[in-house]
């Protein structure tokens, strides 16, 4: 972790600006940074004594707000000229600027270009075929396990596969970021089967919705398991459904066999496809949420709030040193739960970083404003 050992040094008041960075608040031990209209918090930390007594601390970033590199640099050099402080020790010279790869998309990117989805990809292998197959089409990747994003990211800089784009989220909440009638095809190759415990499955009634409202029609779902309770339980949710058409394969050769298939392969298991077809038109289009505070939250303290589909947890508060508070919580879906931070100052709250635009987040963000009384 790119950090500093520094010594001898004083922060003045804020807010602050030296060169293109912005010093915005200090709330013991972080500090509100702010570089091209980029915004993360820095962490000073009393580390020990130094040979002669005198305290050292320790300057680095904060995990849930970690910027790029570049900018971390550029606000680490900005720190020192601000506060006079003394280098003692640091392990950033050397490391080059890591760029994020370019097929990594974020939830605020806008959907409406993608053509075919798949949920939970693994080791990529099916992923990396769709991308062969369909060249003059984007597609899209979502898995929740960041080292398999890793891999795959790596394989498509091998292989020059330029028209796949990947995201690091829950699938069951990206869905709804896609615009109606948008995909041509989704895939769900081997979910995660929970078979002691239904709720955690993917597939239930309302991503069956979801999954219709998105396709286009004409347009099909995939999904494909070696679990007979999930494929009855997909059927039976399938057919709560108004208007549903669907197939179901046993035991088909499918064009590419996922190292999670092989196991079971080996095994001598059987292997169900249900394919949904949608001839659906219309549904609800992407909400644009925004979230935003008319004035402050008043009287809020660490507690743990839940509601039906979300919670939040409010973890500790910061006092910051020119008036107000920084507040550390969690909020959103019980499966996707995002860290936040809120700067509740005298003239009103703010995200430091807005949450993800999705209902849960949405629904967390009312519930907030109605418990602690904010316009
Ligand atoms: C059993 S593996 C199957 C991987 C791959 N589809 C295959 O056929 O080999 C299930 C994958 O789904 C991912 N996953 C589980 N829940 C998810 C979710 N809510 N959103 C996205 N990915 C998820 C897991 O991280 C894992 O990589």
């Amino acid at each position: 972790m790119p950090h500093l050992l520094l010594s001898n040094f004083s922060i003045p008041s804020t807010p602050a600006q030296i060169g293109e960075v912005k010093f915005l608040f200090y709330a013991p031990p972080f500090l509100g940074v702010e570089i091209e209209k980029v915004r993360f918090l820095l962490q000073l930390k009393e580390y020990r004594k130094g040979k002669g007594g005198y305290p050292l601390y320790l300057l680095k970033y904060e995990k849930r707000t970690r910027p790029l590199l570049k900018l971390l640099v550029k606000a680490y050099s900005s720190f020192l000229q601000w506060s006079g402080a003394k280098v003692e020790r640091e392990n950033i010279s050397g490391i080059k600027d890591k760029k994020l790869s370019p097929f990594l998309v974020t939830i605020w990117e806008d959907f409406s270009n993608i053509d075919i989805l798949e949920i939970g990809f693994g080791t990529g292998r099916h992923l990396l075929q769709l991308a062969r197959e369909y060249p003059d089409r984007t597609i899209l990747g979502v898995e929740i396990y960041p080292r398999a994003i890793q891999q795959v990211l790596r394989r498509l800089e091998v292989e020059q596969i330029k028209n796949v784009r990947i995201i690091n989220y829950d699938g069951r909440l990206l869905l709804e970021r896609i615009p109606p009638n948008q995909l041509e095809q989704i895939y769900l190759h081997f979910p995660l089967p929970w078979e002691e415990n239904r709720e955690k499955r993917i597939v239930n009634l309302s991503f069956l919705k979801e999954i219709q409202r998105i396709l286009k029609p004409g347009g099909f779902f995939y999904l494909r398991t070696d679990s007979p309770v999930y494929r009855d339980w997909t059927i039976e949710q399938l057919l709560e459904l108004p208007f549903v058409e669907f197939t179901v394969k046993k035991n088909f050769t499918y064009k590419i066999v996922s190292k999670y298939e092989e196991r079971w392969r080996r095994l001598n298991r059987n292997i169900f496809d249900i394919i949904v077809k949608n001839w659906e038109e219309g549904g609800r289009p992407v909400q644009n949420y925004q979230f935003q505070f008319k004035g402050k939250l008043e009287g809020i303290k660490p507690e743990l709030i839940k509601g039906k589909r979300f919670l939040i947890h409010i973890e500790r508060i910061y006092p910051m040193r020119e008036g107000g508070e920084l507040i550390k919580l969690a909020m959103g879906a019980y499966e996707r739960v995002e860290g936040l931070f809120i700067v509740n100052s005298p003239t009103g709250s703010y995200y430091f970083k807005p949450p993800a635009p999705v209902e849960e987040n949405w629904l967390a963000h009312q519930q907030l404003k109605r418990i602690y009384r904010c316009p």
